[in-house]
């Protein structure tokens, strides 16, 4: 299956990092792509400017934001739309993606990527702003799956039905995180095969693979370290899903030298055709009194037919 919007799978790509500028711009290594972080580049001149114009030159480039700010209740910044736009046509960006958050209000930037209540409300206000960005982008937004760390009492729509309404009713791609996906599962004891498979396969444009801290009684999203067996098992999972589809690795913090990255993004070949064995996904929700979390069961909003091939 390929994806409704004729996205190519660009194959396996790490996300570029100015840590490796000096090997990238003297070897050129042999990687299919790079994911750019927009906001490095987008009022860049000078150095950057160069680094990405040379990146862009050789490599296909997929645009990655942190500040589009979907599900705030401030209206949109068309100003940081069209620098958004403008980098886009610079780099020639196969797609550009953002994530299903919000990050401030009022005009303020918390560089965070908060969660919001799910809701039909939010799901029609979100589903208006998507629409409005695609208009302006003239190209299909591709929104990302956020790791959280709670859950709203107000919400009343599971995540992966809310994302699943959302790329349909907006007609938008989605960024499947499995990593985000795991976290998220020991976080609030969800069923990680089942997300993925809520999610129509011909809407999934990219997935995401990172590695994280695990402190038993909670999972944080940290992007320092190798990918886990039970990540690569949901990847294995989710390729059968969607189909051949582009995969990114992110590593953000104690970031390895370039070819250590390029090792571990190249293990995605071996994972998702079965060649390496894994271990059995355990996504039990640890036993702690949280404060302040979801204390009744979400009121389920049906789910359609959900295909589990
Ligand atoms: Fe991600």
């Amino acid at each position: 299956m390929t994806n409704r919007f004729d996205l190519p799978d660009l194959g396996l790509g790490v996300g570029l990092r100015s840590q490796h500028f000096p090997t990238i711009l003297s070897e050129w290594p042999e990687v299919d792509w790079f994911e750019i972080i927009s906001e490095n580049f987008m009022d860049s001149e000078g150095y950057p400017a160069y680094v990405i114009d040379q990146i862009a030159e050789r490599y296909p480039v997929v645009m990655h934001g942190v500040s589009l700010s979907i599900g705030s209740t401030d209206p949109l910044n068309l100003d940081y739309l069209k620098k958004l736009k403008r980098l886009a046509e610079r780099t020639n960006a196969r797609w550009v993606s953002d994530h299903l958050c919000w990050t401030g209000v009022a005009g303020l930037n918390t560089h965070d990527l908060l969660p919001f209540p799910l809701t039909e409300q939010s799901l029609k206000h979100t589903v208006e702003k998507v629409k409005q960005v695609q208009e302006i982008l003239e190209r299909p937004l591709i929104l990302e799956n956020p790791s959280t760390y709670l859950e709203f009492e107000d919400s009343t729509v599971e995540d992966w039905i809310f994302l699943k309404e959302l790329a349909e009713q907006a007609d938008c791609g989605v960024l499947l995180d499995l990593n985000n996906i795991y976290v998220c599962a020991r976080n609030h004891g969800w069923d990680p095969v089942n997300y993925i498979h809520t999610i129509p396969g011909d809407r999934i444009v990219q997935f995401h693979l990172a590695g994280h801290e695990d402190h038993g009684t909670h999972v944080i999203d940290t992007h320092n370290n190798s990918v886990v067996d039970e990540v690569w098992e949901l990847y294995r999972i989710a390729h059968k899903h969607a189909g051949s589809t582009a995969t990114l690795l992110e590593w953000d913090a104690d970031i390895p030298p370039f070819d250590e990255l390029l090792a571990e993004v190249n293990k995605a070949k071996l994972y998702r055709d079965g060649e390496l064995e894994l271990s059995e996904i355990s996504t039990s929700k640890p036993v702690v009194e949280k404060k302040g979390a979801v204390s009744t069961p979400l009121h389920r909003v049906p789910v359609g037919e959900v295909s589990h091939d």
